[in-house]
C-alpha cells in the first residue's frame, strides 16, 4: 500500500481547502465525503469528482482507511470515536474534542486499537513554523525565557455564514484559535506546566453581518470572548497569552519569544509560511523569509480578504500527509492526537482557571514534535493541478 484512502465527514466551510489540497499530497487518495446534510456532501463530491456517501456508509466502507473529521467542534468526539471504532485512522479538525475527558478517550481508543489519531492544527509543519523551530534549535536567540502571543479581532460574525457555534460553550477564541498558538509554542518551547487566567464577555449579543441566510440574526454569547493567561512551560519559560474577539484594532505581533541571546517574531500560526524576524541581543530585526522553503510559498487568498491583502501559504491537509507517512513509512507522527490532547488540556485549564481564579497545573506532557526536515516536507507534496492552484 502506498497511500491511504481518505473519506471526509463534514462538508462545510473548511472542507473546500481540504478537498483541494488532499490530491496534492503523496500518500493520500481522496475517495469520498459525507455530511449530515446529504445535499452539501453531494455538492462537494460533484465538484471534486468523488463519491458522496451517508456518514454510516462512509464509516462502514472497507475502502476508507482514514476519516477526516471536519464537523463542528461539538460533533468532533462522536464522529471521531465512531470512526476509530470502525477501525479507521482519524484526523480531526481542532479542537480534538470539546471536553478534555472525551479527548483523552479518543487518544486511548486510538492507541488501544493501534490506529493513528491526528489533530489540527498542522500549520507549525509549514515553512514558517519549520524555520522558526530551526532558528530556535540552532540557538539563534539562546535559551527561551519568555514570550507573548496575541490573537485579537472583533469576532467571526462578519465573515462566517453560520457563526453561532463560535459563541457557545465549545467555541470562543480559546477553543477556536488558541490551538494554532499553543501548538506553535509547544513546537518551539515544549509542553506547558501551569496556567493562570482571567476572562470576560465584552459583548453579550452578536449580530450576523456575513452575507448568508443568517444575516441580521442575533446570537447570545455564552462563552468568554476575551481571555488573558500566563503560561508557564516545563522549561521555565513564561508566555503572556491573550485571545480575544472583543478588540477592534491592535498592534501586537502574533507571537514573540524572548531568549537569553536575542528575540524572535514567529509568523502568524494560522498560516503555513511567513517571515521569521530575529535579533542578536538588542540589535536590529533581521527578517528571514520562508517563501522559498517547501510548503512555505504563498499560494492562497481568502475570498473574505480585501483586494490588497497579499496571498498566504495554505497547505491544509499537511497533517494528513504526516499521519499517512507515519502509518505507511513509520516516520514520526507530529500533528498527533497526543499534541491535540495536551493543547486541549491547556485550553480547558485556561478557561477553568479564569472561571475559578485559581492557577491550574497541567497533567499531560509530551516531547516536542519531531523536526520535519525540508527534504521530508518537499517529499510529501506532489503539487496542485494547474486549475486548482490558479483558483
Ligand atoms: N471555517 C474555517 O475557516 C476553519 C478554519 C480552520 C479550522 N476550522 C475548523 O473546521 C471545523 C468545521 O468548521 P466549518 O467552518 O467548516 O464549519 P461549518 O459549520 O461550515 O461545517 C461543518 C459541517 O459539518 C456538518 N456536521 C455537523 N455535525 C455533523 C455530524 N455529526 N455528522 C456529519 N456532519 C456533521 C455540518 O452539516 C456542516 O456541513 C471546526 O472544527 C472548525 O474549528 C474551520
Amino acid at each position: 500500500m502506498n497511500s491511504l484512502n481518505v473519506g471526509i465527514i463534514g462538508c462545510g466551510n473548511i472542507s473546500g481547502i481540504y478537498l483541494q489540497n488532499i490530491p496534492a499530497y503523496h500518500g493520500l487518495n481522496l475517495r469520498a465525503c459525507a455530511d449530515m446534510r446529504p445535499e452539501v456532501a453531494q455538492a462537494q463530491a460533484s465538484r471534486h469528482g468523488i463519491e458522496a456517501m451517508s456518514v454510516d456508509q462512509l464509516l462502514a466502507s472497507d475502502e476508507i482507511d482514514l476519516v477526516v473529521n471536519l464537523t463542528i467542534p461539538s460533533a468532533h468526539f462522536g464522529v471521531s470515536f465512531a470512526a476509530l471504532s470502525a477501525g479507521k485512522h482519524v484526523f480531526s479538525e481542532k479542537p480534538l474534542a470539546v471536553d478534555f475527558e472525551q479527548g483523552r478517550r479518543l487518544v486511548d481508543e486510538a492507541e488501544a486499537r493501534g490506529l493513528h489519531l491526528g489533530s489540527a492544527p498542522d500549520t507549525f509543519l509549514g515553512g514558517g513554523g519549520r524555520l522558526a523551530r530551526k532558528l530556535v534549535d540552532d540557538g539563534a536567540i539562546g535559551r527561551v525565557l519568555s514570550g507573548t502571543a496575541f490573537l485579537m479581532s472583533h469576532g467571526m460574525e462578519h465573515w462566517h455564514p453560520d457563526p453561532e457555534f463560535f459563541f457557545k460553550p465549545g467555541g470562543g477564541p480559546i477553543l477556536d484559535m488558541a490551538p494554532y498558538y499553543l501548538s506553535t509554542l509547544v513546537n518551539l518551547i515544549g509542553p506547558v506546566k501551569r496556567v493562570f487566567a482571567m476572562s470576560s464577555i465584552g459583548f453579550p449579543e452578536r449580530i450576523v453581518t456575513a452575507e448568508s441566510p443568517r444575516k441580521g440574526q442575533s446570537i447570545t454569547v455564552e462563552t468568554p470572548t476575551h481571555v488573558t493567561a500566563l503560561l508557564e512551560f516545563a522549561s521555565g519559560a513564561q508566555v503572556t497569552f491573550c485571545m480575544s474577539w472583543d478588540v477592534w484594532k491592535h498592534s501586537h505581533p502574533a507571537i514573540e519569544i524572548y531568549g537569553s541571546e536575542g528575540s524572535m517574531r514567529v509568523p502568524d500560526p494560522n498560516f503555513f509560511g511567513g517571515q521569521v524576524e530575529v535579533t542578536e541581543r538588542g540589535g536590529d530585526w533581521r527578517a528571514v523569509d520562508s517563501g522559498e522553503m517547501p510548503l512555505g510559498a504563498p499560494n492562497w487568498r481568502s475570498p473574505n480578504w480585501a483586494a490588497d491583502v497579499p496571498a498566504k501559504a495554505n497547505y491544509r491537509a499537511l497533517g494528513l500527509a504526516d499521519l499517512s507517512s507515519a502509518v505507511l513509512n513509520g516516520t514520526p507522527h507530529r500533528s498527533s492526537g497526543r499534541l491535540g490532547l495536551h493543547v486541549l488540556e491547556v485550553m480547558h485549564s485556561i478557561l477553568e482557571g479564569a472561571a475559578t481564579g485559581q492557577p491550574k497545573a497541567i497533567t499531560t506532557t509530551l516531547e516536542r514534535p519531531a523536526i520535519l526536515e525540508d527534504n521530508e516536507a518537499a517529499g510529501l507534496w506532489k503539487g496542485l493541478p494547474e486549475a486548482a492552484s490558479a483558483a
